[in-house]
């Protein structure tokens, strides 16, 4: 029978299983804590070993193997990861819940793949833990799919840091079972016979627990709480009683990689170990599911960037082009290549793209690269950059073009097809690059500070697009010393410099947990701070009809130009309403207008009444109102052929939607409260074509 492709995407769970101090101690001495590590076998002051978090596996997998049809014949469980967000409690209620995520087809003769990742609650609502599990079918390959990503851990060529020597006893399956895998393999002799072994096998979780310990005791001793990720393969089967090693390297702050040998052979038992490990910091940013392409990351910021996302989870398109500081040259694959292989050395994932962000092709390549690899984006880093520095006459249009082509095309070519996937998905994140520049201005560089600020406009745009689809489009302004500023800043900077003292601030903002879009940072040397682009108040100067001559605005100058008062607009409308309030005149009552109102169903009575058929000649709109707060409600005028409807509800296309709360609405329409003065104070929000609301002013006789 053959596997069910459709499981992919299928439910698991949710599983639930209650454990108490006792089965958090069974599991430790299932891999052979003692006396040694009484921590994790008394229950005063328990602490419960990591790896405990793979006993919630023995009942995921029974459904993957279900949902996928997989041959039993034939199943091993292939990998495991585990990704640890909280230290798992002594006692309470785990509730796992996930899906099959893909199956991959190694071939007829190497088998499938059938991948699951699920998370784990606490009942005091936390989550816990994630897990993947691999399950490696060897009967189930060859029916045409796809071959799983390849994913390359490197262990140093040098003799590990630590070596940890176990012995598990003869009889260690027989207490691990108990911890949920109650396969006969590992008890049964007939059974391990008919599977061609002499005799019961070990867990392979077993064995994971003995090196989830090693770890723990050689890198954080007594602190399991720091562990953050437990990765690995299961590669050879051990017999019970066998010594092994445990081989750890350190590779980076808080990263190890590690294997388990048979002592006896020297067989690798266990491969391809990851582990990370530190403090896990309050609300820790985390980038677990997320697929984030970085421009220019072969060197300087980029670089930075790619590896903190990936070290943090994500997988990561390392883009660059590799060419010369000014853009010139063909390119070379070496930079974007070494950045790939670190990640991939520090156990993480990604994948290296060469192409120019400078043309639409390169763009489209470079998001395709990350669809192929990991099937979404969800963050785009617009960071590739070049120098071609000229006083201005000097600027030749060569030199001219292609720091726009880099800088502003760049980030237009890369984030457009982005933008299209985070639109499908509701969910996306992209950062642009600017410069101080830009910002400030720079002598030198008009290419460079057009281009830096081209992006500031396209991010105040794009913010309002992606509003709706939790897109959020933020701006960096770094000072960092790297390949571009190297013999620009004053030596004594150098040093002080780093990237790394950027990359928190551009995390943040590709991160689930930004909260804002639409804004600009200055970030360097461990300084953060925003920029922003403030309107002063200004002066009216004139009626508004009369064209003012030049000598008047000369006599009002001080005021025209003053920041005192100065505030920040969200998009275009905010600047033109508050120039038509500082025009509005305080509300008189017009002959024959209403008012008097005392409740919202009232005003709405009354607008009938109040239009003005010979204004509406050729006006064909909607205008909708929803009124909250007591008394409040839904109500839409619809003018038309010169005659208006009024009813309660909400119409289906409002040419323009009026929101207020209800005591306002009642103030503006019995003229206490200017219309204009609402809006700018923000008690009248406008949505849709806020020209048109204009006409309402026209069309009824309101004192508004
Ligand atoms: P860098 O030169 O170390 O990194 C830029 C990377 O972009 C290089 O690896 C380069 O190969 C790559 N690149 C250039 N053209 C490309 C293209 N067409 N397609 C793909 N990749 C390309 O420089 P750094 O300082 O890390 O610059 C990163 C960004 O930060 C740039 O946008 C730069 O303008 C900006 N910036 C940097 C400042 C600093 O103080 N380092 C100051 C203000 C802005």
């Amino acid at each position: 029978m053959a596997l069910k492709l459709d499981a992919i995407g299928k439910k698991i769970g949710p599983i639930t299983k209650e454990y108490t101090w006792k089965d958090a101690v069974l599991y430790a001495l299932g891999v052979g804590a003692g006396f040694a590590d009484l921590e994790y076998c008394y229950e005063k002051d328990l602490k419960v070993i990591p790896s405990f978090g793979i006993t919630t596996m023995y009942d995921v997998i029974p459904q993957l193997v279900a949902a996928s049809n997989v041959n039993l014949a034939g199943i091993l469980h292939g990998e495991q990861e585990l990704i640890f967000h909280r230290p798992i409690p002594p006692e309470g209620k785990l509730s796992t819940e996930g899906k099959i995520t893909n199956i991959y087809d190694k071939g007829k003769e190497k088998g499938a793949l059938i991948i699951a990742k699920c998370e784990t609650f606490h009942s005091n609502g936390q989550k816990l833990f994630t897990s993947i599990g691999t399950v490696f079918s060897r009967l189930d390959g060859g029916f045409g799919g796809e071959d799983a990503p390849k994913k390359e851990v490197n262990f140093p060529q040098r003799d590990p840091d630590f070596v940890i020597e176990s012995t598990p006893f003869e009889d260690q399956p027989l207490i691990f079972r108990l911890s949920g895998d109650t396969f006969q393999l590992h008890v049964d002799a007939e059974f391990a016979k008919m599977a061609g072994f002499e005799k019961p096998i070990m867990h392979g979780l077993c064995t994971h627990g003995f090196a989830c310990r090693s770890l723990i005791q050689s890198l954080i001793p007594g602190e399991p709480e720091k562990a953050r990720r437990l990765a690995c393969r299961f590669t050879k089967p051990l017999y019970p009683g066998v010594p092994i090693k445990t081989l750890i390297w350190k590779t980076g702050d808080g990263q190890a990689l590690w294997q388990v040998v048979n002592a006896e052979t020297d067989e690798v038992v266990i491969d391809r170990g990851v582990f990370e490990y530190g403090e896990i910091p309050k609300d820790e940013i985390r980038f677990d599911d997320r697929v984030a392409i970085v421009t220019g990351a072969g060197s300087g910021l980029g670089r930075v960037y790619a590896l903190e996302l990936a070290k943090r989870g994500a997988k990561v398109v390392v883009n660059d082009l590799g060419g010369a500081r000014d853009g010139s040259g063909k390119g070379a694959k070496g930079p974007a290549d070494k950045v790939v292989k670190k990640i991939k050395a520090a156990g993480g994932q990604a994948v290296a793209n060469y192409d120019s962000v400078a043309t639409i092709e390169g763009g489209e390549n470079i998001v395709k690269t990350a669809l192929e690899a990991f099937g979404t984006v969800d963050i785009v880093i617009n960071n590739a950059g070049i120098l071609r520095d000229k006083s201005f006459l000097k600027m030749e249009p060569e030199n001219w073009q292609i720091v726009l082509d880099v800088h502003l095309n760049g980030a237009y070519n890369v984030s457009r097809p982005a933008f299209a996937v985070m639109k499908d998905k509701g969910y996306g994140r992209i950062l642009l690059t600017t410069s101080a520049a830009g910002l400030y201005g720079n002598f030198g560089q008009t290419n460079y500070a057009a281009a830096k600020m081209g992006l500031v406009g396209l991010m105040n745009t794009l913010k309002l697009e992606g509003q709706k689809y939790d897109i959020k489009v933020n701006t960096i302004a770094p000072v960092a010393t790297s390949r571009l500023t190297e013999d620009i800043l004053p030596p004594d900077f150098v040093d002080k410099l780093k990237p790394e003292l950027v990359a928190p601030l551009a995390l943040y903002l590709v991160s689930e947990k930004c909260p804002v879009s639409g804004n600009i940072y200055n970030a360097g040397m461990g300084c953060y701070n925003r920029v922003a682009m403030v309107t002063g108040p200004g002066a009216v100067v004139g009626d508004g009809k009369e064209i003012p001559a030049a000598e008047q605005l000369v006599a009002q100058w001080e005021k025209a130009t003053s920041l005192k008062g100065a505030k920040e607009y969200q998009n275009l409308n905010e600047p033109i309403g508050d120039i038509l309030a500082a025009f509005a005149q305080p509300a008189e009552a017009t002959e024959g207008s209403v008012s008097g109102f005392d409740d919202v169903s009232a005003v709405f009575d009354a607008i009938p009444g109040a239009f003005i058929a010979d204004a509406a000649a050729g006006v064909d709109v909607v205008f909708q109102y929803n009124i909250s707060g007591e008394g409040g409600g839904d109500w839409y005028s619809a003018i038309k052929d010169q005659t208006c409807r009024v009813e309660s509800g909400t119409h289906e296309k409002p040419t323009c939607t009026l929101k207020m709360a209800a005591g306002d609405f009642l103030d503006m329409m019995n003229g206490k409260l200017p219309a204009m003065q609402a809006y700018t104070s923000g008690k009248l929000r406008i949505e849709g074509d806020i020209m048109k609301s204009q006409l309402i002013e026209k069309l009824f006789r309101l004192q508004t």
